[in-house]
């Protein structure tokens, strides 16, 4: 575990955006991507929102994924074994960079086929406790024709991401503005915040 947590972290130093591939192993992306399909079946994904006191219709022009917030509540193998990697990767990295992370929160995502989500940052004006933005994705056998990818707005040069299965992506949620470009078939992630006081 230690090398793909420090392979997050280094290329994070390095450029700012913290990069790993199979940071989340098959079984478990498998397993989760499981989840986020039987919270499609029975209905249970919400349309998201931006900001915390968002109005919903305004909002669908901004971003147009659903989502579902993973709780221990849940008593969900899979979910606790996601909870399980976060807890050594927070514990990691508070321990190797002295980041002073004390919480988290994550949520399915899907992004239905023609979904996006347009330039934004994810640190709310009135709240700032989102330290860092971390979305792994779920998207087996992605094709380069199959668009979503996440684009990075970094000190003038842009990076472009493709939703590849496993994945992990790491950034400061206070810096670095992006977009998840218009998806040509459904997209699924897991995407959080790891929070301070
Ligand atoms: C977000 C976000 C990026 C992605 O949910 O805030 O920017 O690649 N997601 O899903
Ligand atoms: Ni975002």
């Amino acid at each position: 575990m230690e090398t793909i947590f420090n392979c997050l972290i280094d290329s994070f130093i390095a450029d700012k955006v913290g990069l790993a591939e199979h940071f989340l192993n098959v079984p478990l992306a498998a397993q989760l991507k499981g989840n986020l399909n039987t919270l499609f079946d029975s209905n249970q994904l919400r349309e998201a929102g931006i900001g915390n006191d968002s109005v919903l219709t305004q909002d669908k022009l901004i971003r147009s994924d659903k989502i579902y917030w993973l709780d221990p509540k849940h008593n969900d193998l899979h979910e606790n074994n996601f909870f399980l990697l976060m807890d050594l990767f927070v514990r990691h990295l508070n321990s190797t960079c002295y980041t002073g992370i004390t919480g988290y929160e994550f949520h399915y995502a899907l992004y239905e086929t023609g979904s996006f989500y347009k330039k934004h940052l994810d640190q709310f004006r009135s709240n700032k406790s989102r330290a860092f933005s971390m979305i792994m994705y779920l998207n087996a056998d992605w094709q380069q024709e199959d668009g979503g990818e996440l684009r990075i707005f970094n000190e003038g040069n842009t990076q472009t991401i493709a939703p590849l299965n496993g994945t992990c992506v790491f950034f400061k949620s206070s810096e670095l503005e992006h977009e998840v470009l218009v998806t040509n078939v459904p997209r699924m992630s897991i995407t959080g915040w790891l929070k301070t006081d």
